[in-house]
């Protein structure tokens, strides 16, 4: 797709630091792919609200550089070994590198809301990162726990949900419309949509597809919303013996067996339909909307 071209292009373009270690995380992270879903949304809600919407470009850069950022960090502190299909890049270039290259995405960031956004833009992100570094604390607290699926939900708003906020909330700001913050409430719901997909895919998806293991939150202790939508057809005592334990293969075929997936995948479904009805009553929708629908409908 030539837009996602362009990105990728812009992506590498305005990365300059001075340091060539720095560059060579960046060109390893941005050269491994992605979905760009966040500056995607970004550029379709700016699209769909006003006419003309370069100005919107550098800030979809910074919001998929502020996921990228987050996800150097996420995999120090998760010691993860795979990243989209490739070592992970905390693997190749050592830990401190990759914090520190992260801390220079996230200020190329906020530079560049700064210089081309304005500052409502820069308190959006800004409330958006301050939102998912606290969910990151609060799911590290959580390991090993059996989660509510409130609890759940908390931790999923903030970790995913916040940056797509950020993204459909900046890009109907930078679209002229004063609902950016209906904007941001609703992107919380495609974040929560997302990464309920994210966890059915942990269940049932296929490593090839996914770029990373499958099976790893049940590994990891991660409590997530297949288990918790079958927990009360389990007995407590023998999730507990498997949950976070070495071989959790079992426990996995019994949470699907039970449906796990498919709930969860109904649940994802639910929050998207929500948004495409608030959608539906703006003109243009239609592109933005068939990008809603295949959130709940990938396999990867
Ligand atoms: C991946 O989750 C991690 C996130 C979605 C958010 C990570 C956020 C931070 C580390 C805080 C923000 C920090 C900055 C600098 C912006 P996962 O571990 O469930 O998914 P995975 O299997 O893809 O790793
Ligand atoms: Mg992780």
């Amino acid at each position: 797709m030539v837009e996602l071209d362009r990105l990728n292009q812009l992506m590498l373009d305005y990365l300059d630091p001075e340091v060539k270690l720095v560059l060579d995380v960046g060109k390893y992270t941005i050269e491994a792919g992605g979905k760009r879903i966040r500056p995607i949304l970004m550029m379709e809600v700016c699209r769909m609200l006003s006419e003309g919407c370069e100005r919107v470009a550098p800030l979809a850069v910074g919001i998929e550089y502020i996921h990228m950022a987050s996800l150097l960090h996420d995999d120090v502190v998760d010691g993860a070994l795979t990243r989209r299909g490739r070592p992970s890049a905390n693997l190749i270039f050592g830990n401190q590198a990759v914090v520190l290259g992260g801390d220079y995405f996230y200020a190329k960031a906020l530079w560049l809301y700064a210089v081309y956004g304005n500052l409502k833009a820069v308190e959006l992100v800004s409330r958006a990162v301050m939102h998912m570094s606290q969910s990151q604390i609060l799911e590290l607290n959580s390991i090993g726990k059996i989660l509510s699926e409130e609890e759940y939900l908390r931790i999923i708003d903030g970790k995913t949900g916040a940056l797509f906020s950020a993204s459909m909330g900046v890009g109907a700001l930078m679209g002229g419309s004063p609902l950016y913050e209906e904007f941001y409430s609703i992107g919380l719901k495609v974040g929560r949509a997302f990464q309920l997909i994210d966890d059915a895919l942990d269940y049932s998806g296929s490593e090839d597809q996914l770029g990373k293991p499958v099976g790893n939150d049940l590994k990891e202790g991660k409590c997530t919303y297949p288990l918790i939508s079958v927990m009360s057809h389990l007995d407590i005592d023998w999730v507990m013996d498997r949950f976070g334990k070495g071989d959790t293969e079992e426990l996995r075929r019994k949470v699907v067996s039970l449906g796990g997936v498919e709930n969860t995948r109904e649940r994802a479904k639910l929050e998207i339909k929500e948004v495409i009805n608030y959608l539906k009553s703006f003109e243009n929708s239609e592109t933005l909307i068939e990008i809603l629908e295949s959130v709940v409908k990938r396999d990867r």
